[in-house]
């Protein structure tokens, strides 16, 4: 069977590096490149984080390709509460072999996807400035996306204001342009992603898979689950981005809703709130299928079969 061609968009991020390991290893998937994003950290830090982590998966020969260093229209946003001042604290890592390309993140995707046959899906897990920027630049790769898969917003509540999530408030006006593109959009939200808490036992069970991956989870995880507990009061921390290529994996993981979404691009209060029209009250088409629930058992066993994978690779090893 073919593999699922893929470019991955993220801003490394505990969270995103665990997505990363998931991309960057799976039989099923082909991960052309990663593309950084300003967003948990400057770009600067997550174009650096990218680098690092497939450094030490022993994957260094992925490209990386940093991007925009700023939101489209609003104020930079950064999540150094969380992700600590490097975006990725706590773990450890040997001195940095790897670079990021040359060229521009935003000009690899018109460059790949304009070159393609239209058969890569792209996920985003940070602010969506840098495919919203690509979609402006060069409109002629909307055809050639097979899909959008995003970690981001709810059809619930935020997790930096009452109304909106990190990646759609760090950038709102970049969500719109990347969910009125007319292609395919799944959106994985807070609602499900708040599902996959990472416990202690968690940990613990990744730890004895005994790679260079599973060591990297756990040092992100102790880093990771501490701050949120000391944020939000969990006893896990949610692992939000692994959920988008989970979901890759196995389509049956998420079950989605289509739904009409709209970005709430007013600057008021539920300035990037994604608003979900659930049950149709607008009578709008849907544009977007929207993750509604996930079978948590199915995805921490493909976090550890995506650990495992690693065995004898890398640094870390
Ligand atoms: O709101 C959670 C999202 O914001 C995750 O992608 C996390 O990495 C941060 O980018
Ligand atoms: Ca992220």
């Amino acid at each position: 069977m073919a593999k699922q061609k893929l470019i991955y968009d993220c801003d490394p991020g505990h969270d995103d590096a665990v997505a990363l390991m998931l991309a960057a290893n799976s039989p099923e998937l082909e991960l052309l490149g990663v593309t950084a994003a300003s967003g948990n950290q400057t770009l600067e830090n997550t174009a650096r984080n990218a680098c690092q982590v497939l450094q030490w998966l022993g994957r260094e020969e992925i490209p990386v390709y940093a991007g925009c260093g700023r939101p489209m229209v609003r104020e930079q946003l950064t999540a150094g509460d969380i992700h600590g001042k490097t975006g990725l604290d706590g773990p450890v890592f040997p001195p940095l072999r790897k670079a990021a390309e040359p060229e521009h993140a935003v000009a690899f995707l018109i460059r790949t996807l304009l070159n393609s046959a239209g058969d890569i899906v792209v996920v985003t897990s940070g602010p969506m400035t840098n495919l919203a920027m690509a979609l402006r630049l060069e409109p002629r790769i909307g055809e050639k996306i097979q899909r959008i898969v995003l970690m981001g917003g709810s059809y619930s509540n935020g997790n930096v204001t009452p109304a909106a999530e990190f990646n759609i408030l760090a950038d709102p006006e970049a969500a719109h342009v990347c969910f009125t593109a007319g292609r395919p959009v799944t959106m994985i939200g807070l609602d499900v992603t708040r599902k996959v808490l990472c416990y202690p036992d968690i940990v613990a069970r990744m730890a004895q898979v005994n790679t260079s991956a599973s060591r990297l989870f756990v040092d992100l995880m102790g880093h990771f689950c501490r701050t949120q507990k000391e944020i939000y009061g969990w006893e896990g921390g949610p692992l939000h981005d692994p959920v988008t290529i989970a979901c890759l994996l196995d389509p049956d993981l998420v079950v989605t809703k289509p739904m009409h979404v709209e970005i709430d691009l007013s600057g008021g209060p539920s300035y990037g709130r994604t608003n979900c029209d659930a049950f149709g009250y607008l009578g709008l088409p849907a544009t977007a299928d929207v993750a509604v629930d996930i079978d948590v058992p199915r995805f921490w066993d493909l976090i550890e079969a995506g650990l495992r994978r690693y065995a004898g690779m890398g640094d870390g090893i």
